[in-house]
């Protein structure tokens, strides 16, 4: 295990950023200093103000978060995308400033709220989604499933029960499936989720194309009625803590710690 002044190396790491934790005008600046071209570009084409101030804050967090997290200069970092749309960072040719040779993130944003996550091996993927989203859709949402997820959902009464039972499992299914790379791209019913009455997984049935095997799945509500989900590729060492930060990474307050559960899943 290897140590930092900023937590565990080997941790998994997640920043939850509400939008509110970063000033309009703050925000705009950092947007200007530290984004690229075509995330100016972006950031630029918004019509309302709400959203431009939500991808602005959104990838200040990225880019500070892995300015501290690789020591490459916030806007010095090159992210790059996949042709399915996930962002990496692209590693300097002569490696990370502070040091490691991996370091894989993923971002998520619902209206007002941010999380992000960082690993510094293999990959990882999170979603954050508000329970009290205006658009609901909830019934649309859950036909995507797999026939025992839908089963599983009916089974509890309409409303906000069966809400979040809908709720829990699509971040958690967002979540692997941002992991893999391959976000919707993945259909919602080839795999499934098995869940605890009140929070966490209890069994994983892996798409038929999982090569890696197992999956650690952890299930949180950083603030009532937001719900996240996060998804990291598991190997043979024991469980990493996770490390759960709140609000604008200015300086280097401590983070929450968490256990991360046992890995679920098909043994390779
Ligand atoms: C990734 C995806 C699930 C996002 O869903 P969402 O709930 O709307 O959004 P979230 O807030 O949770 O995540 C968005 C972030 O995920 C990241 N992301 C984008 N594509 C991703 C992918 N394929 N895998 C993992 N993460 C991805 C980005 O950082 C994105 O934020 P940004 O655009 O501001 O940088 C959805 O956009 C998707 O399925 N994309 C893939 C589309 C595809 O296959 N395209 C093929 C080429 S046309």
């Amino acid at each position: 295990m290897s140590g930092s002044a900023h937590g565990r190396r080997d941790a998994v790491k997640l920043w939850f950023c509400p939008n509110d934790e970063l000033a309009p005008g703050i925000a705009a600046i950092l947007g200007t200093h530290w984004l690229d071209e075509h995330e100016q570009e972006i950031a630029g084409r918004f019509l309302f103000e709400r959203d431009r101030r939500q991808y602005l804050v959104a990838h200040a967090l990225v880019r500070r978060v892995l300015a501290l997290e690789s020591g490459v200069p916030e806007a010095e970092a090159v992210i790059w995308r996949s042709s399915r749309g996930r962002p990496f960072l692209q590693k300097p040719v002569e490696g990370l400033p502070r040091g490691g040779r991996e370091l894989d993130f993923n971002l998520s944003h619902t209206n007002g709220h941010n999380l992000l996550g960082v690993v510094r091996r293999h990959r990882i993927g999170v979603d954050v989604e508000r329970l009290d989203r205006a658009d609901h859709g909830f019934e649309t949402i859950a036909e995507t499933f797999a026939p025992e997820e839908q089963e599983w959902v009916a089974q509890a009464p309409p409303g906000r029960a069966r809400d979040r039972r809908v709720l829990r499992l699509w971040t958690l299914k967002e979540a692997y499936a941002k992991g893999r790379g391959l976000g919707l791209g993945l259909p919602f019913d080839e795999f499934a989720f098995t869940l605890a009455e009140d929070r966490g997984v209890l069994g994983f049935r892996p798409p038929s194309d999982e090569r890696s095997g197992r999956w650690r799945f952890v299930e949180l509500e950083p603030v009532p009625d937001v719900l996240a989900a996060v998804a990291v590729m598991a190997d043979e060492d024991g469980p990493p803590a996770l490390q759960l930060h709140h609000g604008f990474p200015w300086g280097r307050a401590a983070p929450r710690s968490l256990a991360l559960p046992e890995p679920v899943g098909a043994p390779v």
